[in-house]
């Protein structure tokens, strides 16, 4: 490991206090930036029970010692799973049965996926780093006001969809500014802490986990867990705008998208410098965007499954053919836009940076908050509902309003697609800035607008994350989501070309931007964040 410089700075920019304090004592105590990143992802399986999992799965990318790497822990399909598991007999999709309850989940990856990153990058003993997670489920946490609230409207939510889950009888006693203990999960992490992986894939945790999916007619089995296995891939690294861009790749969807966003917003912006967040840029971006997830929806999946044609996506001739039908003033035709090679949400992210310039860039889900709304009894843990990233009929759209076709049909073992993008900018190999966000299809928007905000407009930290930000995805036709905050006048002019603005807030953003060797860190001041540079 290179030497750290005595006057070297750390940060952390993390979605709580918990996973926040605990990120920094890890780095105090000598800890490199992975060893910080299991820490807090065991705690915030603990207290961010929205997204922070055992139960799930995301992807971890690094920049350590001047080398990138991928770690991949998103979860499979049980080998049980078919395409049609969703479809009725009419061939209709059944509503939530890929969202809710005992059916929505894959094989979780989270346990595997820090095996994995400590195995090859960790520095401290693994017993050190899941002692934080142990003691805040056993001796219990501070339920936190946002948190409770979050809790009490989905038990209401769920009660009116009447749909079959036992998340209340868990969680209906996290009241806000009182004392929580999860014995049960604290006993998971406990095999965890001793057994390392096959604390969690084998032996008890492995049966309390397939018994319970036998009992309530899940189809996730022992062998299932067994068999899963975190993987190493390697990042996709592009040049941009004098960066190198080091970014996730198949079976994120996010890394491909952010860069054809990136470099097409480079050819087709005018030469006088466009405002943030005029009537122009957000049109030229939700143009680009129309064309990025029709891509998407076509051609990306999970590669060990199916050719993603990256190369090709990435190509400048092809993007420079693809943006040029964009005109500045004209909304295109969404109907027209097609594949073009021829042819509450929720998840959580926290970046890290440590003295030895090292980065973490993680993002973490059980896709929709509080994932399937199932606890395992006798574990303790909420399970994903990561089943409706697939896609469940070509043409159909999931939660997050995201189509599919071939690509991202469902197939035992296979990884269901995501946007999940956590993202490194480096400038001459050396960390720039670190981002990432949770949202659905919505976080591809939160990163390559934190990098734009970042690096065409310089912005600081704080406001980069709190600069109100804007998504369009193709479908729904014309519609521009957005943060409170715009100015209203673009709003009207937005609409006035034909937009439909739809104010709705989405993700969270923990980003660490590098000044020279000054770290400047941020968490969006909506969520319940904690950066801090040190
Ligand atoms: N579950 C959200 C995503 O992976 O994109």
């Amino acid at each position: 490991m290179a030497k750290a410089d005595a006057s070297a700075q750390s940060a952390v920019a993390m979605p709580d206090s918990y996973s926040s304090d605990t990120a920094r004592a890890i780095l105090e105590q000598g800890g490199n930036a992975v060893d910080a990143a299991i820490a807090a992802q065991f705690v915030l399986a603990v207290t961010l029970p929205e997204a922070g999992n055992i139960g799930g799965g995301g992807f971890m990318l690094i920049q350590k010692d001047g080398k990138g790497d991928f770690i991949d822990y998103r979860e499979t399909a049980p080998s049980a799973a078919h395409r049609d598991m969703y479809l009725d007999k009419k061939g209709d999709v059944i509503t939530n049965k890929s969202v809710y309850g005992i059916h929505a989940s894959g094989v979780p990856g989270s346990v595997a996926g820090m095996w994995l990153a400590h195995q090859k990058h960790g520095s401290l003993k693994w017993n050190t780093l899941l002692t934080p997670a142990v003691k805040l489920a056993e001796n219990g946490f501070i339920v936190h006001p946002k948190l409770a609230s979050s809790i009490e409207r989905y038990i209401t939510r769920m009660a009116k969809k009447e749909v079959n889950i036992n998340f209340a009888e868990h969680f209906a006693l996290a009241k806000a500014n009182t004392v929580f203990k999860q014995p049960e999960l604290a006993a998971t992490l406990k095999r965890i802490r001793e057994q390392g992986k096959a604390g969690f894939y084998e032996g008890k945790t492995a049966k309390i986990i397939a018994d319970f999916m036998d009992e309530h007619g899940g189809i996730i089995t022992q062998a299932d867990l067994k068999a899963y296995q975190a993987k190493s891939r390697t990042p996709i690294k592009a040049d941009w705008n004098g960066y190198e861009v080091l970014t996730s790749p198949p079976p994120s969807s996010g890394g491909i998208a952010i860069l054809q966003w990136l470099k097409m917003y480079e050819l087709i912006k005018p030469s006088d410098k466009l405002a943030n967040n005029s009537v122009s840029y957000i049109h030229l971006l939700a143009e680009i965007g129309k064309r990025v997830f029709a891509d998407r929806a076509e051609y990306l999946g999970d590669p060990d499954f199916y050719e993603v044609p990256k190369t090709e996506l990435l190509a400048m001739e092809y993007l420079k053919e693809r943006s040029s039908t964009i005109t500045p003033d004209k909304i295109s035709n969404t109907e027209d836009i097609k594949p073009g090679l021829y042819e509450s949400e929720q998840t959580t992210h926290f970046s890290i940076v440590d003295k030895w310039g090292n980065a973490v860039a993680n993002t973490t889900t059980i896709n929709l908050g509080f994932g399937s709304g199932v606890v395992v009894t006798g574990a303790g843990f909420l399970l994903n509902d990561e089943m409706d990233d697939f896609s469940a009929k070509p043409g159909v759209m999931n939660v997050f309003g995201a189509i599919g076709g071939k690509a991202n049909e469902i197939h035992p073992h296979k990884r269901m697609l995501s946007s999940m993008t956590p993202t490194i900018l480096l400038k001459d190999n050396k960390v720039k800035m670190v981002t990432g966000s949770p949202g659905g299809t919505t976080i591809i928007s939160s990163v390559y607008e934190s990098i734009l905000n970042a690096v065409e407009f310089n912005m600081s930290a704080e406001k980069t994350v709190n600069s109100p930000r804007f998504h369009h995805q193709l479908w729904p036709k014309n519609v521009i989501r957005y943060h409170p905050g715009l100015d209203k006048q673009v709003i009207n002019a937005l609409e006035k070309m034909g937009y439909s603005l739809d104010e709705r807030r989405f993700g969270d953003m923990h980003v660490i931007i590098n000044n020279n060797g000054k770290l400047d860190a941020a968490s969006e001041a909506s969520g319940r964040g904690k950066a801090v540079v040190f």
